[in-house]
């Protein structure tokens, strides 16, 4: 089971003199239980992709294919509401769009949309709380007294109540303190572990490249590069000449590299990258040459 785009193309104001491609012949695939980056410039197409996956935006031309049937073909007519229900987005800023007088209502709305039983609305609500770490003390608050990460995990935890198979995450770590992206970032990897298939749309590819098993890199609507994230920094030429870079700890070993150290330049965990720098240190040493 997957999600899949067959030569998918998105124009913006068909027909008017504004017309705009805004993605050109997408053949992707994104296989259960993988986490799948996707980065690019800004206006590169990224939020459109995503919102074909859950029918939102319709391609101009091509299929957009969820588990096995095709979205918007005739086949799908009876079944839209279960396929969509399978394909969860998570917006840019999704706390703007909370909208409920407490915390509960804004994750039950999702779920008693699907014509579920109160105590079965109750129990997703119940768990997707347990899930984002939201202390149950919380559930009779607006949503709109608690902090800016507390209400992302609200609106997280609406997507997740819904019980989808694929959740799909339109920058999660936009806008958040350091300390408050890293938890949210952790708490995407265990959700992925947990058995979720992920799509995270990132500007940052020092997250993408921890995170990510395998990237799509789109520039103008196409996709430009796709691979393990080994794959892709080794080419870091095309990625400059699309104006993205390569990770951080990517660069570091990758000038370590050209000033004669003996270290990998594919590691992308600070643990891995932090024991490779100190292994090629301590050679050094023993060989007397210094640093
Ligand atoms: N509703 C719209 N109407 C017309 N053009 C649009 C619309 N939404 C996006 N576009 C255009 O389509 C292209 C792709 O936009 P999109 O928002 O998908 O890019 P993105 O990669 O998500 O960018 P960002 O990194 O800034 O979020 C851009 O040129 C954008 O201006
Ligand atoms: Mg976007």
């Amino acid at each position: 089971m997957s999600l899949e785009m067959k030569n998918v193309s998105h124009i913006y104001q068909k027909g008017s003199a504004k017309e705009s491609y805004a993605l050109r012949d997408i053949c992707l695939n994104v296989n259960e239980g993988e986490f799948l980056g996707i980065a690019g410039h800004t206006g590169s197409g990224k939020s459109t992709l995503i919102q074909h996956f859950n029918g939102l935006l319709k391609p101009s031309s091509g299929e957009v294919i969820v588990d096995g049937v095709n979205i918007n073909g005739k086949e799908a007519k009876n079944r839209l509401k279960a396929l969509r229900m399978q394909v969860g987005v998570v917006f840019q800023y999704p706390e703007y769009q909370l909208f409920e007088e407490t915390v509960e209502q804004d994750i039950a709305f999702g779920p008693r949309n699907l014509g579920l039983s109160d105590s079965e609305v109750q129990q997703r609500v119940v768990e997707a709380m347990e899930l984002l770490k939201l202390s149950k003390k919380l559930r009779k608050k607006s949503p709109f007294d608690l902090s800016g990460g507390q209400k992302r995990r609200i609106a997280i935890a609406g997507v997740l109540a819904m019980k989808p198979k694929y959740l799909i995450l339109d920058e999660p770590a936009a806008g958040l303190d350091p300390k408050g992206r890293e938890e949210f970032l952790e708490l995407t990897a265990e959700l992925h572990r947990q058995g979720l298939t992920v799509v995270m749309v990132s500007h940052s590819m020092d997250d993408i490249a921890r995170y990510a098993q395998r990237l799509v890199v789109l520039e103008k609507g196409s996709i430009k590069l796709e691979g393990t994230p080994q794959q892709v920094f080794a080419q870091p030429d095309i990625l400059s000449e699309i104006g993205l870079g390569v990770p951080m700890l990517t660069s570091l070993l990758l000038e370590l590299h050209e000033k004669g150290w003996d270290v990998r330049t594919d590691l992308f965990h600070p643990e891995d990258v932090k024991r490779e720098i100190l292994r090629e240190l301590a050679r050094r040493e023993r060989q007397g040459g210094g640093v």
